[in-house]
Parts: structure tokens; sequence; C-alpha cells
């Protein structure tokens, strides 16, 4: 494409050796196999701007015809932290206690999970992922957006790969349904509730449960052109 073509500039793009983006690629892969959902926080508070630049970054994300459909709505406010744990709590109570079937509750036994979310209020802070169904133009007009549950699930990935790679935890939490983080958090009607992020340092006598990772072989095939086998 030529540089010159107006609405476009040259991409910024580094090139490694392979040996560089092999080290690269176990650097980063043996940082992010230590993360771990946390439900056990302290309540230290968390060191200026690092939130920001962590949104920022989820911010980069790609998304259908670049609409960027989403908010990222930080709480720190102790009695709005309260007013989510206790809506939150009384959601979990329902689904612990009969919405949720019972090959759900067995697939979360082991992690030891129930309907309390003290740490909803220990937490330093709060991360709200707002999902845009749509959006509304300039003169007020609802406009189209597109892969919305695609594009803000993967700028939570950058997120959470973000907050984690920064030196915190956090939670991925979906208390659902959602919608009192919506009234809660005074969003507009088109935002609609995706993902309840707690952020902070672990307790000091933090817990995880013991899971495995499906290995390498078990989550790639390599695919080969059809027709029949030599
Ligand atoms: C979409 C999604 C929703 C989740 N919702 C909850 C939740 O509501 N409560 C919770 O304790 N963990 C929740 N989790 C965390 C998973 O239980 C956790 O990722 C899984 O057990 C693997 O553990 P790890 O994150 O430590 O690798 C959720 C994870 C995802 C991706």
């Amino acid at each position: 494409m030529e540089p010159e073509q107006p609405g476009f500039r040259p991409l910024e793009f580094e090139r490694y050796a392979p040996d560089v983006m092999q080290r690269r690629a176990q650097h980063l892969l043996t940082d992010v196999q230590r993360r771990r959902s946390v439900r056990e926080f302290s309540a230290e508070p968390l060191p200026q701007g690092v939130l920001d630049d962590c949104i920022r970054l989820a911010g980069t994300a790609p998304s259908g015809a670049h609409k960027q459909p989403w908010t990222f709505v930080v709480v720190s406010d102790p009695a709005l932290k309260r007013a989510i744990r206790e809506a939150a709590e009384e959601e979990e109570r329902a689904n612990y206690s009969g919405r949720m079937n019972p090959a759900w509750l067995k697939d979360l036994a082991p992690l030891g999970t129930d309907a309390h979310k003290p740490f909803l209020e220990v937490a330093p802070a709060l991360i709200v992922a707002f999902r845009h169904a749509w959006q509304v133009g300039p003169n007020g007009q609802r406009e189209q957006c597109y892969y919305t549950q695609e594009s803000i699930g993967i700028a939570c990935g950058f997120l959470l790969l973000a907050l984690h790679h920064c030196g915190l935890a956090t939670l991925t939490h979906t208390p659902s349904p959602m919608a009192f983080l919506s009234k809660l958090l005074g969003r507009p009607e088109n935002e609609k509730p995706f993902l309840l992020i707690p952020v902070g340092f672990p307790a000091g006598d933090c817990q995880v449960p013991n899971l495995e990772r499906k290995p390498l072989d078990s989550i790639r095939f390599l695919a080969n052109p059809p027709g029949p086998k030599p």
C-alpha cells in the first residue's frame, strides 16, 4: 500500500531475530503462567497511575470495525464497594441455592467458592467492564457495534494480563445477573455489565485451588490439508 494514501500511515513494527522471539515468548509465558484468580485480597492501596495504564493497555485491543465498545469503571469508594458486595451476594445466594444446576455446582466445588464475596469490599479497587451493545452518535442517534462480545472479551484479556504483568492480583467475577452494576454505577442503557474484576495485592496467607492447565498437545492441533493420509 502506498504510504501517502489518505487515512493511512506506515506501520510501526519491530522485527526480532528468531532466538530473540523465542526468548520473548518464553519470558512472557513464564510470567503469565503464574497468573491465578485470587479470592483473598489485602486492603493495601494501589500505586498511583498503574490502573490507568492497564486500562489504556486494554483500550489497545482490536475491536469489530474499531468501535472500541467498552467502558471500564473503577470503583474504590468503600460505600460503593459495600453496595456492590451486598447486591452481588444477593444474586450469588440465589445462584448457589437453586439457579445453578447440580452439574455446575459440582464443577465449582474444587474452587471452594460460595455466595460470600468479602473480597468485593476488601480489594482496593473493582474494575467493572461494560460492553457497548450499541453506541450513541453525535446527534443522539443509535449507532451499531459489531462483535461486541468478542471485542470486550479480548480487551478484558489484555486488561487481566496487564494487571498481572505489573504485579497485581485479579479475579474474573460474574455475579450474574449483573444488572445491579448498571444501576449502582449509573451507566447508560447501551452499556451492559460484562465482568467485575477486583484488583489488588493478594492477602498474605492467600491460597488458590490446586488446578492443572491443559497441556499444549490437548489445546493445539496441527491442521493437515484435506485428502487421503499418506
Ligand atoms: C468468564 C469467567 C467468569 C468467571 N466467574 C467467576 C466467578 O463469578 N467467581 C469466581 O470465583 N471465579 C470466576 N471465574 C474464575 C475461574 O473460576 C478461574 O479462571 C478458573 O477457575 C481458573 O483459575 P485461574 O484463573 O486461577 O487459572 C471466572 C472466569 C471466567 C473466565
